[in-house]
């Protein structure tokens, strides 16, 4: 494990429009070392990487994930919302953000968004797809979804886990343990210095999100966690740096 892991938010999402080739690119020339994308499944099966059910913030178009073919939403500009410099940026495929990462090392946190939608086989298909490109070291399946992720250790216990959360849990590790999760990504506020110590004596990480502000990343670091998820890995980054002199 690195010291910290610099874990871009939907890729470097101040920069770029989130969870497009662009700005997983991006993120990785900023300096970070993960990245942090939403998973959602159209019609037929497919596996995507868009924030929302929807896509009407992101996507281009009306109309849900869930009821557009793969087809259809490769045709959707996924760029010129966020800047007409990316007009024709698509909604990626999961396997074009595997291929992208396969074999630097990059951490891929992939979140299943499978808390609104109740998406069917979405974990055996994430799971498949991880196998298939050899990505089980890399990979890190986090979710809202706690029932999810306990199907997913099911299904493949060599993939990790870890459990997002909003509000602050009462003994975080406790729970994550019996979940057999090895990450706790929490809200930034919902964090303790002591849950982080306990957490990581229990072999379990800490990975807070959405922390942009750089005296909020070095309050973190203060705290010990061992990654954060922001959406400026570069800030993170020269801060580390900083450090290190
Ligand atoms: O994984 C951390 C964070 O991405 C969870 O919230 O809404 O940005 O997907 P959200
Ligand atoms: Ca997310």
């Amino acid at each position: 494990m690195r010291n910290m892991e610099i874990i871009a938010h939907r890729g470097a999402s101040a920069v770029c429009p989130e969870n497009t080739m662009s700005a997983f690119e991006r993120s990785l020339e900023l300096g970070a070392t993960g990245i942090e994308t939403d998973v959602q499944m159209t019609s037929d099966g497919r596996l995507v990487l868009i924030h929302d059910e929807t896509l009407s913030r992101t996507g281009g178009a009306e109309g849900w994930v869930k009821d557009t073919t793969y087809d259809q939403l490769r045709t959707r500009d996924a760029g010129s919302w966020f800047h007409a410099d990316f007009t024709g940026e698509r909604i990626p495929s999961l396997e074009e953000l595997f291929k992208l990462v396969q074999g630097k090392g990059t951490l891929l946190n992939l979140e299943l968004k499978n808390g609104i939608v109740s998406y069917k086989g979405m974990e055996e298909k994430v799971i498949e797809a991880i196998q298939d490109w050899n990505l089980e070291q890399q990979v890190v399946l986090s979710s809202f979804n706690h029932a999810s992720l306990v199907r997913c250790k099911r299904l493949a216990p060599e993939i990790r886990t870890a459990l997002l959360y909003m509000e602050k849990l009462y003994r975080p590790y406790d729970y994550a343990a019996k979940l057999e999760a090895t990450g706790l990504h929490p809200y930034k506020l919902a964090i303790t210095q002591e849950d982080v110590a306990a957490a990581l004596a229990h072999g379990i990480v800490t990975y807070p999100f959405t922390v942009n502000d750089p005296a909020e990343m070095q309050a973190m670091i203060d705290m010990g966690v061992q990654g954060i998820i922001t959406d400026v890995p570069d800030v993170l980054a020269s801060l580390l740096t900083v450090h290190a002199r």
